[in-house]
């Protein structure tokens, strides 16, 4: 599919600009309670990897929808999903992913070009001459299919060792076309998509290390010889035996003074608790300490689909619960009363809790009227949070015992006089909605209580 083809298929979608539109003042001015807005009150993007199997999940979507600016496939742009035998390119995940970002108004990080890994089998065995045609056309392939859509691509992706060498890793595109492979895609991905952002990115190169060392050598080369590049990704998979470094944000500012920006690509810690939020909040301090530290992105958005989910290294539980994690990383951006806040009394284990269930109690053909029952939880509260994600269409003309915020499609509802229930009492809220040629129910999230 053309962009351009892609970009009238998003600018027809009528619904979403009228939402857009009757939600903006209401948005702002709930401006540092999610990630993203607390983020970009600092001038940096908050993202987080994306799966496309797992967007379908009402709780996942939701959750996303309501904390990101940016997101970035975990998956589903590399080689083996996007070019699976040669010249032959596959875009339906990454598409889904692409549209659903845009839909609500996030930025798309492009997740990676030129990697040793997930590569498709046909690649390993050509001859050096074909392998460069092979890799250029690929770069061609996928950056000229999202041309203008994605703020920062991952063009070449882990090319050094681990350990203490500093030497390049053994790779096809390594063994084959020798150093300057890492240059040629870099000009080839400047000519395929030049408002992007070009980024070289890896792991273990949070600290000062011989690794991060040959990194360094190698973008300031580059710069002194007018090779594209703009960004140094730097992935951050810590736990206990690789732990946020103590000169993290010296070495970040190193390679910023090097004259190219610095992104935090790939974060999770492992770890749970207070621990774990103290170390979340080291990396957001070293990233706004950097002011060319433009945005950071964490591996995954609940536990439970994390690489390592076992270690818990994300900023919400397997239930979509923020964790302690998430509160310090608002608090170190600024912002206050989500719902991982030290202290917040809706926290998990606090006791207070709520349950949201949607009915349709009126239909028409061009709108519906829909209601939100709340009902409190074992114990009594004093306020309740509900999400409700509606489809991209659909638009919301008044909304009543409520009092909504929105984030793209997604309403938040907070009670307007109806905040204290006892325990298993409900209320609800009702609203209308026009159809716009969606008759698709909306989705209830998480109900969050206090
Ligand atoms: O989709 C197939 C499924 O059809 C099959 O049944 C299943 C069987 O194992 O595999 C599924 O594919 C898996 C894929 O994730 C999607 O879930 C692959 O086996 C698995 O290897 C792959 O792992 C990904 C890994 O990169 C591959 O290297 C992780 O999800 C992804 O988080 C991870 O991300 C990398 C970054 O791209 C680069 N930096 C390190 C980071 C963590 O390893």
């Amino acid at each position: 599919m053309s962009m351009i083809v892609r970009r009238l298929s998003r600018a027809a979608t009528a619904g979403l600009v009228a939402a857009a539109a009757l939600t903006a003042a209401a948005h702002s001015a709930e401006a540092a309670d999610t990630l993203g807005s607390a983020a970009a009150g600092q001038g940096r993007y908050f993202g987080t990897a994306v799966a496309a199997s797992h967007l379908g999940e009402s709780d996942y979507a939701a959750t996303l929808d309501r904390e990101f600016s940016s997101v970035t496939p975990e998956n589903e742009m590399k080689w083996d999903a996007t070019e699976p035998s040669r010249g032959s390119f596959t875009f339906t995940s990454a598409d889904r992913i692409v549209d659903h970002a845009q839909s609500q108004g996030m930025d798309v990080r492009g997740h990676t070009l030129v990697w040793h890994s997930q590569l498709p089998s046909w690649v390993s065995p050509l001859g050096a001459q074909d392998l460069r045609t092979a890799m250029n056309a690929h770069i061609n392939g996928l950056m000229g299919h999202y041309k203008g859509e994605i703020h920062s691509w991952d063009v070449v992706n882990e090319a050094f060792q681990d350990g203490g060498s500093g030497a390049r890793r053994s790779s096809p595109f390594q063994d084959k076309l020798g150093d300057g492979f890492i240059e040629e895609a870099f000009r080839t991905a400047r000519a395929a998509d030049p408002a992007a952002k070009l980024c070289y990115n890896d792991y273990n190169t949070d600290g000062v290390n011989a690794k991060s060392n040959a990194v360094y050598d190698m973008v300031k080369d580059f710069k002194s010889r007018g090779v594209p590049i703009d960004c140094v990704g730097f992935q951050s998979h810590f736990n206990s035996n690789s732990p946020v470094p103590s000169d993290y944000r010296h070495n970040l500012q190193r390679f910023a003074d090097l004259g190219v920006d610095v992104q935090i690509t790939e974060l999770d810690i492992e770890g749970s608790g207070s621990a774990q939020a103290a170390d979340y909040t080291k990396v957001v301090e070293a990233c706004l300490a950097v002011s060319r530290c433009t945005g950071m992105t964490v591996w995954g958005v609940t536990d439970k689909y994390s690489w390592r989910s076992g270690g818990t290294p994300l900023l919400f539980d397997g239930d979509y619960n923020a964790k302690p994690a998430y509160g310090a990383v608002l608090s170190a951006f600024g912002g206050s009363g989500g719902p991982g806040d030290p202290g917040d009394p809706g926290d998990p284990g606090d006791g207070a809790s709520c349950t949201a269930t949607y009915t349709r109690t009126a239909d028409w053909s061009s709108g519906y009227n829909g209601q939100v029952t709340i009902t409190a939880g074992a114990e009594p509260i004093s306020s309740w949070t509900a999400t409700v994600t509606l489809p991209a269409q659909q638009s919301v003309s008044s909304l009543w015992n409520g009092t909504p915020t929105w984030s793209g499609n997604v309403m938040t509802v907070r009670p307007s006089w109806n905040g204290t229930l006892a325990a298993g009492a409900s209320t609800s809220f009702g609203f209308t909605a026009a159809k716009n040629g969606s008759d698709a129910a909306p989705t209830v999230g998480t109900c969050t209580a206090s």
